[in-house]
């Protein structure tokens, strides 16, 4: 406790000198969330990074959305507390894959989950993330969407919409995990539990929601709806702020296992060492960076 109050004075006095801005996913550690400027899914952390003001971005969430804050805010420093935070699903997608997809497909528009690198965001025409899949679909030009890289995503919103979607077989292993039987068994014992589920999980698990959406929906739902008991399946540090949101609700996550081990790299201590030594930065090739933030830009403008 002693060594994180130092922690925190010599961010706060980092935060200062550096004129750094520090955004954190709902994924993040609990000593992170504290900390942080904003704290939001990936939709809301990307507008943050596109509006700010700040000359440095701290970002606390995975790879890709450091990726994705450089692109958006090119002439801002974006640094992260470590580069070996990745995500697996992002990595299951690859440029020569899209590619050839592409050439199957002439007349399909490429729709890709922000969950993704640079690289293959500047092979599409508009990204989304979870909040807004359902409008980023329906608002593009023509039926045909060619969806990278998460399937199970991609299931819940082709239910969704009546354009037709060639769906790639990403996944997050996170989500993934999650099984109609874990459901199930914490149904039988929170019988009056609603439970709230993230569209990652799989089309049967997310067939079971009472609720499906973003973290961001999530947590709004959790704290608007007259229910005071929740079966969670997202992944568990989103409890902080739903916990912060609602202190008088019970949240049960439905496994322990419901853990990204890659939002969980990052740590108190490397978020200070990151603002001390502006390291590790991220940086995407120009020529790279500007097809990309055509396709952020677009999404951000879907209404
Ligand atoms: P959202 O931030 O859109 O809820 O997505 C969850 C996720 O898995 C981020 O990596
Ligand atoms: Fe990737 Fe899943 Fe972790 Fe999100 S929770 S960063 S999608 S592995």
């Amino acid at each position: 406790a002693e060594q994180n109050r130092e922690l925190r004075e010599r961010l706060l006095q980092l935060k200062k000198e550096r004129n750094a801005i520090i955004l954190a996913h709902y994924y993040q550690r609990d000593e992170i969330q504290e900390v942080a400027d904003f704290r939001g899914d990936s939709f809301l952390l990307a507008q943050k990074a596109a509006e700010t003001d700040a000359d440095t971005i701290v970002f606390c969430g995975v790879h890709f959305m450091g990726e994705s804050a450089k692109i958006l805010a090119p002439n801002k420093t974006v640094i992260i507390p470590d580069e070996r935070a990745g995500c697996p699903m992002a990595d299951m997608v690859n440029v020569e894959g899209l590619r050839k997809l592409k050439a199957q497909h002439p007349n399909a528009k490429v729709v890709t989950y922000i969950n993704s690198s640079a690289e293959i965001k500047a092979e599409t025409d508009i990204c989304c993330t979870s909040a807004n899949a359902v409008k980023v679909v329906n608002s593009v030009e023509g039926d045909e969407i060619i969806w990278v890289p998460d399937k199970n995503l991609g299931h819940y919103v082709q239910q969704k919409t009546d354009k037709k979607m060639i769906i790639w077989e990403g996944y997050c292993n996170t989500h993934d995990m999650l099984t109609v039987k874990d459901v199930e068994e914490m149904k039988a014992n929170y019988p009056n539990a609603e439970f709230v589920v993230h569209p990652e999980c799989r089309p049967e698990v997310v067939a079971l929601g009472d609720f499906v959406g973003s973290t961001t929906a999530i947590i709004k739902y959790c704290k608007e709806s007259p229910n005071k008991e929740f079966i969670v399946g997202t992944e568990d540090g989103t409890g902080y702020q739903l916990r912060l949101d609602s202190p008088d609700k019970t949240f049960h996550f439905a496994t322990k296992y419901l853990v990204c081990p890659n939002m969980k790299v990052n740590n108190l201590k490397k978020l200070v060492r990151c603002l001390e030594n502006m390291s590790p930065q991220i940086y995407v090739p120009p020529q790279v960076a500007d097809k990309a933030r055509l396709s952020l830009e677009r999404m951000l403008l879907v209404k």
